[in-house]
C-alpha cells in the first residue's frame, strides 16, 4: 500500500514538473514562431489556425503602427517603434522584418534595453532559418506588458528602394491562452535619403 502511495504522489509531482517546464519553456507569449509577419515568404502571422484565430484577421478596434524615420543612410542605424494606441488589450506582442523591393530580407535589427528579442537561428522553438540571421525582431516575454516597442534597425549597404517593414500585432486579454486575442498587421515604407 505504501508503494503505490508513493508511486502516485511521484507521478503526480512528474506531471506538475512536466506542465511547468513546458508551459515555461514553450510559451509563445515570450516571444512567437519565426515568419509570421505576413510579409511575403512568411508563414501568415498569429492568426493562423490553431492560434490566435478567434477573430478574423484586422477586425480589432486597436490602431497597431510602424514609426520608420522619413529616410535612411546605408549602413547607418535607424530607431524604430512600434505601437498600439486605442487598446483595451491586457498584453501585446508583434513581430517585424524588411524586406527591400525585390523581396529580399534586409538589413539588421538590434534590441533596446529588455521588452524585444532578436529572434536567433539557435533557438530551435522559434525554427529561424540561419539565412535569416538578425532579420526577425518580436516582444520579450517583458515585452508583453508594453504597448509600444523601441529598437534599432541598421539598413544594408545597399538595397532596391523602397525598403517596406512588415508588422503582425496581437492585442490580448492576457488569460493566458491563444482564444479572444485581435491580431494586426501593418507596414511602413522607408527609402534611401539622396545626398
Ligand atoms: C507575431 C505573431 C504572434 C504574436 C505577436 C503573439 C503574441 C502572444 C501574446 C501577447 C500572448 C499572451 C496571450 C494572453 O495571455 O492572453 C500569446 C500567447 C500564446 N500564443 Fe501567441 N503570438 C503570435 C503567434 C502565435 C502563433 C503562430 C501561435 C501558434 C503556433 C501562438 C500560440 C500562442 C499560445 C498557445 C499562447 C498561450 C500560451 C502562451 O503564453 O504561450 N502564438 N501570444
Amino acid at each position: 500500500m505504501r508503494i503505490l502511495k508513493k508511486s502516485v504522489v511521484c507521478i503526480i509531482f512528474n506531471a506538475a514538473f512536466y506542465g511547468l517546464i513546458t508551459n515555461t519553456v514553450l510559451a509563445w507569449s515570450s516571444g512567437p514562431p519565426a515568419y509570421r509577419t505576413g510579409a511575403s515568404g512568411d508563414n501568415g502571422t498569429c492568426n493562423a489556425d490553431g492560434c490566435h484565430n478567434s477573430y478574423s484577421l484586422d477586425s480589432g478596434s486597436a490602431i497597431f503602427s510602424i514609426k520608420p524615420p522619413t529616410a535612411y543612410t546605408a549602413g547607418k542605424a535607424v530607431k524604430i517603434k512600434v505601437a498600439f494606441s486605442n487598446s483595451s488589450g491586457k498584453k501585446h506582442g508583434f513581430e517585424m522584418t524588411a524586406l527591400d523591393a525585390d523581396g529580399n530580407r534586409v538589413g539588421t535589427f538590434k534590441k533596446i534595453g529588455n521588452t524585444t528579442q532578436v529572434i536567433s537561428p539557435g533557438d530551435a522553438a522559434r525554427e529561424l532559418d540561419k539565412a535569416d540571421k538578425d532579420k526577425y525582431i518580436e516582444q520579450s516575454t517583458k515585452g508583453v506588458k508594453k504597448k509600444s516597442w523601441v529598437f534599432k534597425w541598421t539598413p544594408p549597404v545597399s538595397a532596391t528602394d523602397p525598403i517596406k517593414f512588415y508588422a503582425a500585432g496581437c492585442e490580448a486579454d492576457g488569460k493566458g491562452t491563444a482564444g479572444d486575442d485581435y491580431v494586426y498587421t501593418t507596414t511602413a515604407e522607408i527609402s534611401a535619403s539622396t545626398p
